[in-house]
This record gives C-alpha cells, structure tokens and sequence, in this order.
C-alpha cells in the first residue's frame, strides 16, 4: 500500500503538490488524471524519492520513503515506473522494458505474457 499524507512540495516559490493525502491499496489500479503541469509526474516521483517533498509523509508498505535511515538504492529495486520521458529502450518490447529490472535487479523470470521476454538488453 502507498499512503500519502499531508504532502506539499515546492519547486521555488511555485507549489506545485498542495496537501495531499491519499491511499492507494495494493493490487489496485488508479488513475491520476489533471491538466498538463497540475504534478501528476512529480507526484509519481516523490514515491521513487526522486523529488524531495517539504511536508507530510509517504509510505509504501509501511515504510517511511523519506525516513533518513532508508537506503534509497534498495527502495527503488521495489517500486518500477516508467518515466513520462522516452527513457526506454527502443530495441526491446514494452513488456521486455517493462520486465528489464525485475530481471537485472530481482532475478525474476517472465510469467506468460503475450510479448517474447526471452531478449535482454
Ligand atoms: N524540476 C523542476 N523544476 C522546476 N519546476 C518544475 C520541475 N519539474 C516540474 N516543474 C513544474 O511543476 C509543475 C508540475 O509539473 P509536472 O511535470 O508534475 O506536471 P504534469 O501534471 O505531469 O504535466 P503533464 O500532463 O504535462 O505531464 C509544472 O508547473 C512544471 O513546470
Ligand atoms: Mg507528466
């Protein structure tokens, strides 16, 4: 589960994450929809701790993410997201970019699926 609570953040003066508190229990789906330049993609940072928030707390199973005594390399072996810019790789499918650091950083193996998973970058 993720749990925001209380959350702002700031770039400068512009606020851009104003207060938010919100669950999002494990094995659902959500949709976070607003207009271009409301937060969705910082929001969706700050639970990979790449953008620092300056109030509130978010937790992912439990765990404080922004707790001084996380170690944010073993943090983010656990929570994937593609991010909003191309960042991936053009010669893989999406379901092999997808699958690329659960098999790197985890060792897990494809589960079925429709796309070949068998290539590897
Ligand atoms: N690194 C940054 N430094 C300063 N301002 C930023 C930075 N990243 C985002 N912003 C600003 O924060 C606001 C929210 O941006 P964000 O990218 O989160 O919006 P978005 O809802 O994802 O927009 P879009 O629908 O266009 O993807 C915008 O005003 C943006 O210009
Ligand atoms: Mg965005």
């Amino acid at each position: 589960m993720i749990e925001f609570q209380g959350v702002s953040k700031w770039f400068g003066t512009l606020k851009v994450i104003k207060d938010i508190s919100a669950t999002v229990d494990k094995g659902t789906t959500i949709v976070l929809c607003g207009p271009s330049g409301s937060g969705k993609s910082t929001l969706v940072r700050t639970v990979n701790r790449l953008e620092p928030i300056q109030a509130g707390t978010i937790t992912v199973g439990g765990t404080d993410i922004y707790a001084k005594s996380v170690n944010v390399n073993a943090l983010r072996t656990g929570i994937g997201f593609v991010f909003q810019q191309f960042n991936l790789f053009p010669h893989l499918t999406v379901v092999d970019n997808v699958m690329l650091p659960l098999r790197r950083l985890r060792q897990q193996s494809a589960q079925g699926g429709a796309a070949d998973s068998t290539s590897d970058a």
